[in-house]
């Protein structure tokens, strides 16, 4: 945010000196460039948007602080990586994997990969080399983003602070292609389009697609989601000093969201937009949700995701979020 408040200072000084200087001596090159400059900060502002409060890329990729509550990302290791995902925390990861370096560092990170490749890895799940990614990045749903909103991501990490931080390499107990045998069979992003704005339940269901809410809150069988059971919730994470239950959100009256206004839906994204909400029990509750990501989504698309929410088919399943 502190970013986005300097960087909109100095649009605003840019704008302001370009106003002044086409009035003084009607620079029509100083005025063309100024309306580039402006487009260019329009889409990496959407980027920001999407990879900090919506998608949230940074949240994955980054070092975390879970001293407090929904582990916010410890300032100054945006995109750095190194925050590690293994089956203590959650059964269904065979093995462990690590947020990697997705600062533009030639050396650690992805300073030297073109556009088209790190687009590949987002949206196909296949890195610079070859390798496929473990579906826990999630390309799967990336790939049905808009190509704008995909590039902005990639004109975003672009502007990142370079960290050289070498992430280790992940130790997988089974082969790559029994996680997820086809990436290369994901369609071609090119033909992806958002929906309008003004149509909230699909344009919900988009951006919950993009969230990803869906992997925490469908229950993993065996290692694989069951679908036939949407948002049913149930998966524990074990955050070593408590565990967590992801909850229920299904449109269920008794044991999902079905009861839940919207004001409440809202309320628990943007209480923490402040400060004190994080020192919430300490230790002893806490949760994997991106809620300090979240919690930056404007009111209109907190509202669209509602939206979509209210439409999710019903499921019985009590849930004990906080189990003892
Ligand atoms: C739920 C956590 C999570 C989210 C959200 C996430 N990633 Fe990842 N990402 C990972 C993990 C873990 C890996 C490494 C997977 C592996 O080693 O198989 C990875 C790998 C990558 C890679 C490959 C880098 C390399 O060196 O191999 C890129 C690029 C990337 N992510 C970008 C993104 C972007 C951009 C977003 C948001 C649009 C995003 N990720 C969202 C967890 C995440
Ligand atoms: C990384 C896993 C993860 C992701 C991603 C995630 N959630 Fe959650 N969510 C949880 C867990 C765990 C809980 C229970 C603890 C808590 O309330 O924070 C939870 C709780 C909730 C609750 C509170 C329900 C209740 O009964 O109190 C709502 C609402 C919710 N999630 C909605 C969403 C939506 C909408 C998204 C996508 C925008 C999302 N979640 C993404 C893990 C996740």
């Amino acid at each position: 945010m502190k970013k986005l408040i300097a960087f909109a200072a100095i649009c605003i000084s840019i704008i302001a000196a370009a106003y002044f200087s086409s009035c003084n001596n009607q620079d029509a090159g100083t005025e063309a460039k100024n309306r580039k400059e402006d487009s260019l900060r329009k889409v990496v502002e959407r980027g920001d948007y999407l990879a900090n409060h919506v998608a949230a890329c940074i949240h994955c990729h980054s070092k975390r602080d879970f001293s407090k509550y929904s582990g916010p990302v410890i300032p100054g290791t945006e995109g750095g990586g190194g925050d590690v995902f293994d089956n203590t925390i959650l059964d269904a990861i065979p093995g462990t994997l690590y947020g990697k370096n997705i600062t533009p560092d030639n050396e650690t990170g992805i300073g030297s990969w073109t556009d088209d490749e790190i687009l590949r890895a987002i949206t196909h799940g296949i890195r610079k080399n070859g390798d496929t990614l473990f579906p826990i990045m999630p390309y799967v749903n990336f790939n049905k983003m808009a190509k704008d909103d995909l590039l902005s991501i990639v004109a975003y990490l672009r502007t990142l602070k370079p960290i050289n931080n070498k992430v280790k390499d992940r130790q997988l107990m089974i082969p790559i292609s029994m996680a997820y045998p086809a990436p290369a069979l994901q369609n071609a992003v090119d033909n992806n389009v958002r929906p309008p704005e003004s149509d909230m339940v699909k344009y919900g269901e988009y951006l919950s697609t993009v969230a990803d809410c869906a992997t925490c809150h469908t229950p993993f069988v065996k290692g694989q989601l069951d679908f036939a059971r949407a948002y049913a919730g149930g998966n524990t994470f074990n955050l070593g000093e408590c565990r967590v239950n992801s909850a229920n959100i299904t449109s269920d009256s008794a044991t999902g969201l079905g009861t839940w206004t919207e004001e409440r839906f809202m309320n628990k994204f943007t209480v923490y937009r402040d400060e004190k909400a994080y020192n919430f029990n300490p230790g002893k509750q806490n949760t994997v949700m991106p809620l300090s990501d979240y919690a930056g989504m404007t009111d209109y698309d907190l509202k669209a995701i509602y939206a979509y929410m209210r439409t999710v088919k019903a499921v019985s399943n009590q849930v004990e979020k906080f189990p003892k």
